[in-house]
């Protein structure tokens, strides 16, 4: 399609088109402004794209999600997070050896200044690790090199691949007045992140493989998912030419909140409420239908799939495994399920779309591992870090940056005369 035609009440603007390998073209509309005299307006960016990119590809309607190409499925069932990080950054899956490469490169950055020891002491212990994982890494420009500018996006890249992981485990090990476990660069990424947080001064913990190939499952399945707010968060601050370093702290803030990365703890805090206050799954959903601006149910929906999403799927299958392997039953569980299945049985939720989300289940296989609520955040932040990376990277190698810089419709007082303070 060369493009498309707008008419407006005082002419004609042609509107080039953006076309898309898959999925939806885009209208170009930056000579709005100019050439007719409008601004679009967008809240919440539902329908705006605000960038070209080649690293994933969402359609909503079927639930498919793809990185460069490959299918979400097929990256969790064989391939490892690593794997995964260096298919978002380096557009490649590794070879063996670029493999072994990227992850002894990994491995040898994952301890911290000693200096970070008084940081950490710093906060107090019931700070949330995710203010304390954000600061954390804002420090951590800090403490490379005239704050982190002169260097090389490369190093950044792999200093924060190595160190999100660290700063993850030490802020759930201050909480818990608990000394730091040290990394040990001969272990693997996600076996050494376990030993960080769960591991014993006498140095006896060894991480049960199936657990670490679980976590390493959903490091994958967290890792991308194209302009969310985190991400779209981490483009917008790189766009002004803030270091990778600033870019990622504030995408570990916009991560924190509810609606987003946030939601896997608030999942857990709505299970734990119904079952303290031994709340009837009905009555439950029905207080959500009849107050549905203010109380949401947490893990459902999504801005882009209108269907199942499919890491929700993986994940919830993965829950279900992970209880039965640790010989647990977590009521919890049951109560998540009858949810959904009530939920998904609603009109008020069929109507508008509404299906688990990858935030639905992941806490209960978090609380099986052992983590503590206030960790199910950090641990979306661990596989979010390669996403965010890739997509600052394309940002700033992209011709067509500009600062990101949205308009807005203004509605205050037009000009008035100063008569000071009545
Ligand atoms: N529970 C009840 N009603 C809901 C929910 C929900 N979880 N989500 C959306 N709705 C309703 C909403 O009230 C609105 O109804 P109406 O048209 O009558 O006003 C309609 O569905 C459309 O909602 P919206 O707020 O316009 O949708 P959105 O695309 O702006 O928001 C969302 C998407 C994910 C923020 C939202 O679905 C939500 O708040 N979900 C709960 C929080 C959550 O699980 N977040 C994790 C998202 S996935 C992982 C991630 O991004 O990190």
């Amino acid at each position: 399609m060369d493009g498309v035609e707008l008419h407006y009440p005082e002419g004609t603007l042609p509107l080039p088109v953006r076309e898309a390998t898959v999925g939806a073209s885009g209208l170009e509309i930056s000579r709005l402004l100019r050439d007719a005299g409008y601004v679009t307006l967008d809240p919440g960016y539902a329908n705006t794209a605000s960038c070209s990119s080649s690293i994933t590809f969402i359609d909503g309607d079927a639930g498919v999600l793809r990185h460069r190409g490959y299918l979400i499925g097929d990256l969790a069932s064989h391939a490892s997070f690593l794997d995964v990080a260096h298919l978002l950054i380096h557009e490649a899956l590794p070879t063996a050896s670029q493999g072994e490469e990227f992850a002894r490169s990994i491995a040898t950055r994952q301890s911290l200044d000693k200096r970070f020891d008084t940081f950490f002491a710093s906060f107090p212990r019931d700070a949330h690790p995710m203010a304390i994982l954000a600061a954390s890494v804002n420090a951590l420009s800090a403490f490379s090199g005239e704050g982190g500018a002169s260097v090389d996006v490369d190093e950044i890249t792999l200093s924060l691949l190595a160190k999100i992981p660290t700063f993850a485990a030490r802020s759930m090990r201050h909480s818990l007045d608990q000394p730091f476990i040290e990394p040990d660069p001969e272990r693997g990424y996600v076996e050494n992140f376990l030993r960080m947080c769960f591991g014993t001064a006498d140095g006896k913990y060894q991480p049960d493989p199936d657990v670490v190939k679980v976590l390493d499952m959903l490091f994958v399945l967290h890792a991308d998912h194209e302009q969310n707010c985190s991400t779209s968060t981490v483009r917008l601050v790189g766009s002004s030419q803030a270091d990778l370093f600033a870019s990622v702290a504030a995408g570990v803030n916009a991560l924190s909140g509810p609606l987003h990365g946030g939601a896997n703890e608030a999942v857990i805090n709505m299970l734990e409420h119904i079952a303290r206050e031994r709340l009837s799954v009905q009555d439950f959903i029905r207080g959500i239908k009849e107050n549905h601006s203010g109380v949401r149910l947490m893990g459902f929906g999504h801005r882009v799939y209108k269907n199942y999403d499919p890491r929700a799927m993986l994940v919830k299958e993965a829950a279900r495994e992970m209880l039965t392997h640790a010989g647990k039953s977590d009521p919890l569980l049951s109560l998540a399920i009858e949810l959904e299945e009530a939920a998904v049985a609603d009109e008020y939720f069929t109507d508008r779309k509404l299906y688990p989300n990858v935030d639905f289940y992941t806490g209960l296989i978090y609380r099986a591992m052992g983590f503590p609520s206030r960790m199910f955040t950090p641990l979306f932040t661990v596989g979010r870090t390669a996403g965010w990376i890739a997509q600052w990277r394309e940002m700033a190698a992209d011709s067509e940056t500009r600062i990101g810089r949205p308009r807005q419709i203004y509605v205050g007082a037009g000009e008035r005369a100063y008569d000071g303070a009545s």
